[in-house]
């Protein structure tokens, strides 16, 4: 195994699905040292679907009696920081930091452990369309110096074929969609495009579902509506720290804080796919979704 990860040259097929050396390895680690607590709330997602926002929100759902909002914990620090990733870094590092436990992971369901699988989890889907425009925007910034950057076609065929970062998108979507139709009180299926056009009230879905409802005295002082506007897009990506700093994942990998935060809309892909290219990536989908009464994207 070489490379840093981020090279779609270095990506190796583990039970069905395209994964990094350093990936794999950590999901080794998941399954044999990894112990979950009953408590612990786990975020998952397909890379570029909404991560960063969720953490946001999550975190401050969770924590809202710990910070006020004029000087709120997001406010000074990147979403990452609090919200430990289980792919690459130590885990355990500022686990303690939320009480319960927050975690994230872009493994699918089907690659997770039981220890996990039994806890509470929260999964995000996006339009893959736009997952696809995301990430090649994002990981040709991230490629080795003697690798050259991805053309958005090579990058749209390998997708298509799912040959991509935790790929195939289509079967990651639906291990957890299965699943949250297995178990609705561990898994809470969200979708990027519904959280744009009614961000409160997938907020009281999200706090409720924490069991962390909002109360009522909660409701009146308009708090709902204050988490969303503190995690909103804008509100994140103008904040000093988030336009700055940077988040060590791990030795090697090095992400910038203003990276996590590109467009933040629905339908980009507008400006990047063909009608054709458009036609072939939502031909696949409907033909892998077929059945499971799961739509993705514009269609929905
Ligand atoms: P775009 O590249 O389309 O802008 P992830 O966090 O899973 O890596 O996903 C990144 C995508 O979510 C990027 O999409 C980013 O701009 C968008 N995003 C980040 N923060 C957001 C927020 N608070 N609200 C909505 N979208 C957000």
């Amino acid at each position: 195994p070489r490379g840093n990860g981020w090279n779609i040259q270095h990506l190796y097929n583990y039970n069905g699905f395209w994964l990094a050396p350093v990936i794999i390895k950590s999901n080794l680690f998941l399954h044999t040292s990894f112990k979950s607590k009953p408590t612990d709330i786990y975020l998952a997602s397909f890379m570029k679907s909404g991560t960063t926002w969720l953490k946001a929100l999550m975190f401050s759902i969770i924590n809202r009696d710990r910070y006020t909002f004029s000087d709120h914990y997001l406010l000074h620090h990147n979403p990452q920081s609090a919200f430990p990733f289980l792919d690459i870094c130590d885990p355990v590092t500022n686990s303690e930091f939320s009480r319960p436990r927050l975690f994230s992971t872009h493994f699918p369901h089907t690659l997770l452990p039981p220890c996990i699988t039994s806890c509470k989890l929260v999964y995000v889907c996006r339009d893959p369309k736009d997952v696809l425009v995301s990430k090649w925007h994002f990981l040709n910034k991230h490629r080795s110096e003697n690798v050259p950057p991805l053309s958005l076609h090579e990058a749209f065929e390998l997708f298509c074929e799912g040959v991509s970062h935790y790929g195939p998108v289509w079967e990651h979507v639906l291990s957890y969609w299965k699943a949250s139709l297995e178990s609705p009180e561990k898994i809470l299926f969200l979708k990027y495009e519904e959280m744009m056009k009614q961000p409160a009230v997938e907020v009281r879905k999200l706090a409720a579902f924490m069991v962390k409802p909002f109360t009522d005295e909660e409701e009146e002082e308009g708090l709902v509506e204050k988490i969303v506007k503190l995690c909103s897009f804008e509100n994140l990506r103008n904040l000093e720290v988030n336009k700055k700093g940077a988040e060590q994942f791990s030795t090697v990998v090095k992400v910038e804080n203003h990276e996590f935060f590109r467009k933040g809309e629905i339908g980009d892909w507008k400006n990047y796919l063909s009608v054709e290219m458009k036609e072939r990536i939502d031909g696949i989908m409907n033909d892998k979704l077929n059945g499971s009464g799961l739509v993705l994207g514009s269609s929905s």
